[in-house]
């Protein structure tokens, strides 16, 4: 049963501070924050000491200029890590609160997960679709049996997930005689870089550089209930929306927002889908987010931690959800191959184990207790809000640093974070990660804030 969750459980920003002042001086920011591009040096044999104000000697220099600057280059380089520590290329090690962005839900290398995959490429590493394999039919049932859902479309990423639950939700709209094609979806929302998926993007500065994109798309402000009246009527075939907006830093959706959501998608035929590629696979606690609300959508979207680090999504929808599909209408060459699917099912047998959810549960109360107080000791930050472990500060307006700086500055003590939204800075850790490293990340977090706050940090 969907254990109940308050308006934006646990999440109610804490109300923002003064920022203290702060003197000069200027913190690195590493790459692609404050316009920091120049190549490194080649990476010494001995690690990089904290708290230089240099990047790391393990930034890898020979990106830049072969790797097409889609990313701020050079990045750091990663080299080995074990549960929910990494090591870069120097050999200095961080505690890993990205997980790939929240791919690594067991932490780095789990044990058995390459074993199980191994013997799965040892007799069978690909088919493609013409053909059936045994372990994507085994992944089929598990995730079917866990979520409720009755059907499964695999394909290898968040974007192609929702694409095609997009897709599939303009079949379901034309097989159920609904007049309208069009999906609204919401401000600040993120689903991906494929046409469909970025159409539904709310970051302008995404869409603009591709536009055209698709047409029939409309955007509403999340968790406002007012706003939906005048963005949902008969024109609309489906509404996408994830339950913890992530991108955007760790927002979760109000218990109202999605039970309006879906009262008014059921009035009007129009398909509910719900974006799990980030929130979904334990990492709120429960195996859905959507269980924290006790609504379910007709196509839910899950990926990232899905596929253990290798690339893998699944498309659930109920029965009446896959109205009028049928076959060669979509596809995917590599979707549900056998080595995929033996990882999904390794991760997900994991995460099914009794105790494994709870266990998510406490440390998210021990981060979620720990980021207030550091909101309560720390004027910069403005709020911190979240769900289970996918969690986020939100850097004060006035405070003497932003948020990249703050992402550089932790790293230089040893942790790993990644941005969300203008302001915000995510705290993603595996869900396997200890009491004593949630502590740890804490300090860390807490000395780079510190240090911030004392020399003033940098703005991008
Ligand atoms: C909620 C959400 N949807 C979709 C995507 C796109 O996933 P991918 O990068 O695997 O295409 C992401 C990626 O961050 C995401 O967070």
């Amino acid at each position: 049963m969907a254990e109940a969750v308050r308006a934006g459980a646990g999440a109610g920003p804490v109300a923002p501070q003064a920022a203290p002042k702060a003197g000069a001086g200027a913190v690195a920011t590493g790459p692609g924050v404050g316009g920091v591009a120049k190549p490194a040096a080649a990476p010494p044999a001995t690690a990089t000491p904290v708290g230089t104000g240099a990047l790391p000697a393990a930034f890898a220099a020979e990106e830049v200029g072969r790797f097409a600057p889609l990313y701020p280059l050079p990045r750091l380089e990663l080299a080995s890590g074990r549960g929910t520590r990494v090591r870069d290329a120097a050999g200095r090690e961080y505690l890993d609160f990205v997980s790939g962005i929240a791919v690594n839900a067991l932490g780095h290398a789990p044990p058995g997960l390459a074993r199980a995959v191994a013997a799965q490429m040892r007799v069978l590493t690909h088919c493609s679709n013409l053909f059936a394999n045994r372990p994507a039919i085994g992944l089929a049932n598990a995730l079917l049996e866990a979520t409720g859902y009755d059907r499964v479309f695999f394909c290898n990423s968040g974007a192609e997930g929702i694409e095609a639950a997009l897709k599939f939700a303009r079949v379901r709209a034309r097989a159920r005689g609904l007049a309208g094609r069009d999906v609204l979806a919401f401000r600040d929302g993120f689903h991906g870089r494929t046409a469909f998926a970025l159409s539904v993007t709310w970051n302008p500065s995404y869409r603009e550089p591709f536009e055209p994109l698709m047409p029939g798309i409309r955007f509403a402000d999340y968790n406002r209930l007012e706003a939906l009246d005048a963005a949902l009527d008969g024109s609309v075939a489906a509404v996408v929306v994830e339950p913890v907006q992530g991108e955007s830093g760790a927002i979760p959706a109000t218990r109202e927002f999605l039970d309006a959501l879906r009262a008014r998608t059921t009035a009007l035929g129009a398909a509910l889908v719900f974006d799990e590629v980030q929130c979904g696979m334990g990492r709120s606690g429960r195996l859905l987010a959507a269980e924290h609300y006790g609504v379910r959508a007709d196509f839910t979207v899950l990926s990232k931690a899905l596929g253990g680090g290798l690339p893998l999504a699944a498309v659930l929808m109920t029965e009446g959800a896959s109205a009028g599909l049928a076959p060669g209408q979509h596809g995917c060459t590599f979707g549900g191959g056998p080595a995929a699917a033996a990882a999904g099912a390794f991760v997900l047998a994991r995460v099914r184990r009794p105790g494994f959810l709870a266990r998510v549960r406490r440390r998210a109360r021990e981060l979620e207790a720990g980021l207030a107080g550091l909101v309560e000791r720390h004027g910069s930050l403005a709020a911190a809000r979240g769900l289970g472990l996918l969690r986020a500060v939100e850097v004060a307006a006035d405070a003497p640093y932003d948020a990249p700086a703050l992402v550089a500055a932790a790293r230089e003590s040893g942790l790993l974070l990644v941005r969300g939204g203008e302001r915000a800075v995510r705290l993603l850790p595996p869900l396997t990660v200890g009491a004593d490293e949630i502590v740890e990340a804490l300090e860390k977090l807490e000395a780079a804030i510190a240090r911030l706050e004392l020399t003033g940090g940098t703005r991008s």
